[in-house]
C-alpha cells in the first residue's frame, strides 16, 4: 500500500475537507497531519474545538488511517519521518500564507520522487464561511470564558485594545488586516477604567462604580464573541472583590487585574506626582486567595498588578511581591511603568522568567510605545495590552470637528475628516 500524506486544521469539517480525504485514499493509505492548535493559531484564529476534539473526529472518517500532530504550518518533519509516496491538498494554497509551504513540500517529496496531488477547490463551501457564520451566531459566556487561556496556549504573544462602548468594542472585534503571515487582528478586549471613566466624563478614581462599569461591559458583551479582561483597579475591599470576582465569571469574562493600590485609587501614569499608596504584600496576597476560592469555574482568572515601579520603588521590591503574588494563586502578573524607555520593564521581564512558578505575564506598553511585540514576546510576555489607545484617537477627532463647525458656522468643511453618512448606516449590522 502506498502512504499519502495528509495536512489539516479540520476545525469545521465540511464537504470539500472529504473530497481532499477521499482522493487521497483512493491512492493509498492516509495519514493526517493535524495542525496543533499553535499552528493554526500562527496564521489564523484559534480553532474552535481542541486538538483532541479534532483528532476524534477526524480519526472516526473512513478515509483516514492514522492521525499524527503536526506542530508547524511546515509539513518538512512529518514528512522525512513518513517519506509518503503522495501528499495531497487543496488546490486553493497556490496562492496566500500557504504558498511557501506548498513549495517546501514540493521540493522535500523530490528527495525520494514523492509526489504533490492537489485537488480542485470545492466551490460555496469553506472553512473562512462557516467561520464568519458562527462568529454571527455569537458564543456564550463559558466559550468565552475559556477563550482567552486558549489564546494564551496557543499564541506566541495575545493582543488586547481597549474598550469602553459597544462601537469600541465592534473595531476590536472586527479590525484586521492581511500580511505576509496571514490574518492579523486584535485577540480581545481590555475594559479599561481609564477609558471607561473618562467615557462617562468622570475622573479614574473608582468612582464609576462596579455596577456602572457591568453597563458598559453589557453593551459590549451583546455585540462581540472575542474574550475580555477586566481592569478591576484595586478590586475593592476583599469582601467585595469576592462578588465582583463571581459577576465577572457569570457574564463571561475571562479574567480581571488588581492592582495593589490601596485608599483613593488614582490612576498609575501619574506615579508619585499624586499622592498613591501600595497596599502591604501580605494584605493584597490575602485579597487575592479570596478572589481566587470566590470563582466557580476553573478557567477564570486573577491577575495581580504591581505598582512598584509606578512609584519607584525599587526593582527587587516589585520581584519580591511577584514571587508573593504568584505563591498566593494569582493566575498571572502584570507589570507596569510610566517611562519612555523601556529598560525597566525588560529588566522585570528576565528576572520574572527565572522564578520557577512564573505564571502568564502581562505588559502594557502605553509610555514605553516604541517597543515591538516582537520584543515583549521575546522576554516572555504572553499578554500586551494597548490600553487607551481607541479613546485616545477618539478624542482629538472629536474636538477638532467641533471647532471646525464653530470656525465655519457650518458643517461641510468637516465633512472631509468624517465617516459618510452612507457608511454609519451600513456600520452596524441590522440597521437598514
Ligand atoms: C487602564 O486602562 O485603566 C489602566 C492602565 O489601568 S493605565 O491607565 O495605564 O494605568
Ligand atoms: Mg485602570
Amino acid at each position: 500500500m502506498k502512504k499519502v500524506y495528509v495536512g489539516m486544521s479540520a476545525d469545521l469539517v465540511h464537504p470539500g475537507h472529504l473530497n481532499i480525504l477521499k482522493r487521497a485514499a483512493e491512492l493509498g493509505e492516509v495519514t493526517v497531519g493535524l495542525l496543533t492548535d499553535r499552528a493554526i493559531a500562527s496564521y489564523k484564529r484559534v480553532p474552535y474545538m481542541t486538538f483532541e476534539q479534532r483528532r476524534a473526529v477526524v480519526e472516526s472518517l473512513k478515509f483516514v488511517s492514522k492521525v499524527v500532530p503536526q506542530e508547524t504550518l511546515d509539513y518538512t518533519d512529518n514528512l522525512m519521518v513518513l517519506k509518503p509516496e503522495f501528499v495531497v491538498h487543496g488546490d486553493d494554497w497556490q496562492e496566500g500564507v500557504q504558498k511557501n509551504t506548498r513549495a517546501r513540500v514540493i521540493e522535500t517529496l523530490s528527495n525520494w520522487g514523492g509526489q504533490l496531488v492537489e485537488v480542485p477547490y470545492t466551490n460555496g463551501i469553506s472553512s473562512t464561511k462557516l467561520s464568519s457564520a458562527i462568529k454571527e451566531l455569537g458564543t456564550t459566556p463559558n466559550i468565552r470564558l475559556k477563550s482567552l487561556r486558549r489564546l494564551i496556549d496557543s499564541k506566541p504573544i495575545v493582543r488586547l485594545l481597549d474598550i469602553h462602548n459597544g462601537l469600541s468594542a465592534l473595531i476590536v472585534e472586527n479590525a484586521s488586516i492581511e500580511t505576509e503571515q496571514g490574518r492579523r487582528e486584535f485577540d480581545g478586549m481590555w475594559a479599561s477604567s481609564l477609558t471607561d471613566s473618562t467615557s462617562k466624563g468622570k475622573p479614574d478614581i473608582e468612582a464609576v462604580d462596579v455596577s456602572a462599569r457591568m453597563v458598559t461591559l453589557n453593551e459590549v458583551l451583546e455585540v462581540t464573541t472575542k474574550p475580555i479582561v477586566y481592569d478591576g483597579d484595586t478590586g475593592g475591599k476583599p469582601e467585595h472583590f469576592s462578588f465582583t470576582v463571581r459577576t465577572l465569571e457569570r457574564l463571561g469574562v475571562s479574567a480581571v487585574i488588581i492592582e495593589d493600590k490601596t485608599g483613593l485609587k488614582k490612576n498609575s501614569l501619574f506615579g508619585n506626582d499624586v499622592e498613591q499608596s501600595q497596599d502591604s504584600v501580605d494584605n493584597f496576597c490575602n485579597k487575592i486567595r479570596i478572589g481566587k476560592s470566590s470563582q466557580t469555574t476553573e478557567d477564570f482568572m486573577v491577575i495581580a498588578r504591581i505598582e512598584s515601579l509606578i512609584l519607584d520603588k525599587p526593582m527587587s521590591d516589585a520581584i519580591e511581591r511577584a514571587k508573593a503574588y504568584l505563591d498566593a494563586g494569582a493566575d498571572g502578573i502584570m507589570i507596569h511603568s510610566r517611562k519612555k524607555d523601556p529598560s525597566e520593564i525588560f529588566e522585570f521581564c528576565r528576572q520574572y522568567g527565572l522564578i520557577p512558578n512564573r505564571r502568564t505575564l502581562v505588559a502594557v506598553p502605553s509610555s514605553y510605545s516604541s517597543v515591538y511585540e516582537d520584543q515583549l514576546q521575546e522576554l516572555g510576555v504572553n499578554i500586551v495590552i494597548y490600553a487607551n489607545h481607541l479613546l485616545r484617537s477618539a478624542y482629538p477627532a472629536m474636538v477638532k470637528t467641533a471647532k471646525t463647525i464653530l470656525e465655519h458656522r457650518r458643517a461641510e468643511e468637516a465633512d472631509a475628516s468624517l465617516l459618510p453618512i452612507k457608511d454609519v448606516l451600513e456600520l452596524i449590522p441590522g440597521t437598514k
